[in-house]
C-alpha cells in the first residue's frame, strides 16, 4: 500500500483524501489543518489521523473534541508521498520540509511550475512522472485544456488553440471571494497565464488564452477554438470525447445547457459531492468549420485535478508505469460512470 499524507485538508485536500482512501493500492496516513473547522470534524469521522501545522494550537483542537496525532513533520515520517493542497503560495514554503524528510511531494496549480520543475497531466505526460520526487499537478483550468488539446492533437494535430476561460468567482463554500455583481477581466491583458501553463505540459502547442471571472461558484466554462492539421468530421470529434476516460459528453438529449443543470445532473447521478472529474463537453457545441474546431466545456474546478493527483501518486512511486492502467484504476475506484 502506498502511504499518502495530505498536507492541507480544504477544497482539494479533502477530495484527494477520499479519492486515496477509495483506491485499492493506497492509504491515507494523515491529513493536516491549521484550525478546528468543520473539515476537521469530517476528518475525525472518516478516521483520518489529523496533524496540525503548529503544535501550539493542539489545545484548540482538543477542546473542540478533535484528537491531534502530531505535527506535519510527524505526518511526513509516516508517509511515502505527500500531496500538498495548502493554499497557493504556501506550498512552496513546504518544499524544504519534504526534502528534509525524504518524502516525495505533489503540489497543486496554485504554485508555480518551478516548485517541482515538472508539471503533470495524466493523459499528456504520465511516463515522465515515473519515479520522480517532485511533481506539480496543473490547475483545474489547465487540466481541462490539456485533456481536450492532447486528445485532438493525437488524432488530428493541433496548429493553434484560442480559448476563453469564464471562471467562477469562488468555490461554493468560500465566503471570502467575489465578484458579487461584475464581470472582472482577469487579467485585462492578453494572454492570461493559462496558455503558458498549458505549455508547461504540452510545450509544442501554440496557444493564446483570455480569462474573466464571473459571480458564480459551481464551475468554469471554456470557449475553445482550435486550428487542426487534418480536417476531422464532427462525428470523429464526438467519438474521441465519448471514448476518453476523462472527458464526458453533455448530450443534447439531456437538455442541459448550463453549469447549474450539469452540477444538478451529477448530484442526481449520485456522484460524491456532485463532483465531475471529467471535462463536461456540450455535444451541441461541437462544431467543425473547415479545419477549425469549436466547443464549450464546463470544468468542475474542485474535482478535475483530484483524479490527476491519484495518477501522479502511482507514477511517482513507480507502482504503475502505464497511464491508461492508472487512469482506469482511479476511475473504477471512484465509481466513474459516463455522464
Ligand atoms: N479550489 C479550487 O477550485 C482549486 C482547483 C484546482 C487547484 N487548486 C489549488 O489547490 C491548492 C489548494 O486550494 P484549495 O482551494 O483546496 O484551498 P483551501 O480550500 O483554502 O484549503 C487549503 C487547506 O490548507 C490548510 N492550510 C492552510 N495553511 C496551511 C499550512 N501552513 N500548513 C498546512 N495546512 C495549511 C487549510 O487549513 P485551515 O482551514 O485549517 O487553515 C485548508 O485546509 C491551491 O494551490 C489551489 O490553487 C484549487
Amino acid at each position: 500500500m502506498i502511504r499518502v499524507a495530505i498536507n492541507g485538508y480544504g477544497t482539494i485536500g479533502k477530495r484527494v483524501a477520499d479519492a486515496v482512501a477509495a483506491q485499492p493500492d493506497m492509504k491515507v496516513v494523515g491529513v493536516s489543518k491549521t484550525r478546528p473547522s468543520h473539515e476537521a470534524y469530517v476528518a475525525k469521522q472518516r478516521g483520518y489521523p489529523l496533524y496540525i501545522a503548529d503544535l501550539a494550537k493542539k489545545g484548540d483542537f482538543e477542546r473542540a473534541g478533535i484528537p491531534v496525532a502530531g505535527d506535519v513533520e510527524d505526518m511526513l515520517k509516516a508517509a511515502d508521498i505527500v500531496v500538498d493542497a495548502t493554499p497557493g503560495g504556501v506550498g512552496k514554503k513546504n518544499r524544504a520540509l519534504y526534502e528534509k524528510h525524504g518524502v516525495k511531494a505533489i503540489w497543486q496549480g496554485g504554485e508555480d511550475h518551478e516548485v517541482a520543475g515538472f508539471s503533470f497531466n495524466s493523459d499528456c505526460n504520465f511516463p515522465d512522472a515515473v519515479n520522480r520526487s517532485f511533481t506539480r499537478v496543473v490547475s483545474c483550468n489547465t487540466t481541462g485544456l490539456c485533456r481536450i488539446i492532447k486528445a485532438m492533437d493525437r488524432e488530428f494535430g493541433v496548429k493553434n488553440v484560442r480559448a476563453v476561460m469564464v471562471r467562477r468567482g469562488g468555490d461554493p463554500g468560500d465566503i471570502k471571494r467575489g465578484p458579487i455583481d461584475a464581470v472582472v477581466l482577469n487579467p485585462v491583458t492578453i494572454p492570461s497565464h493559462h496558455g503558458p501553463d498549458v505549455q508547461t505540459v504540452l510545450p509544442h502547442v501554440n496557444i493564446v488564452t483570455l480569462a474573466m471571472i464571473v459571480p458564480v461558484t459551481m464551475m468554469h466554462m471554456h470557449v475553445v477554438q482550435m486550428d487542426l492539421e487534418k480536417t476531422p468530421t464532427r462525428e470523429q470529434v464526438i467519438q474521441i470525447i465519448e471514448r476518453h476516460p476523462r472527458m464526458g459528453l453533455v448530450r443534447k438529449s439531456t437538455g442541459i445547457t448550463s453549469t447549474a443543470e450539469l452540477k444538478e445532473y451529477a448530484m442526481d447521478l449520485g456522484r460524491a459531492r456532485s463532483d465531475l472529474w471529467e471535462n463536461g463537453i456540450f455535444e451541441e457545441s461541437v462544431s467543425v468549420i473547415g479545419n477549425e474546431l469549436y466547443l464549450f466545456q464546463a470544468i468542475h474546478q474542485e474535482a478535475d485535478v483530484v483524479v490527476e493527483n491519484i495518477d501522479a501518486i502511482r507514477a511517482m512511486t513507480g507502482t504503475v508505469t502505464d497511464a491508461a492502467k492508472s487512469i482506469e484504476m482511479t476511475n473504477k475506484a471512484l465509481g466513474f460512470t459516463p455522464i
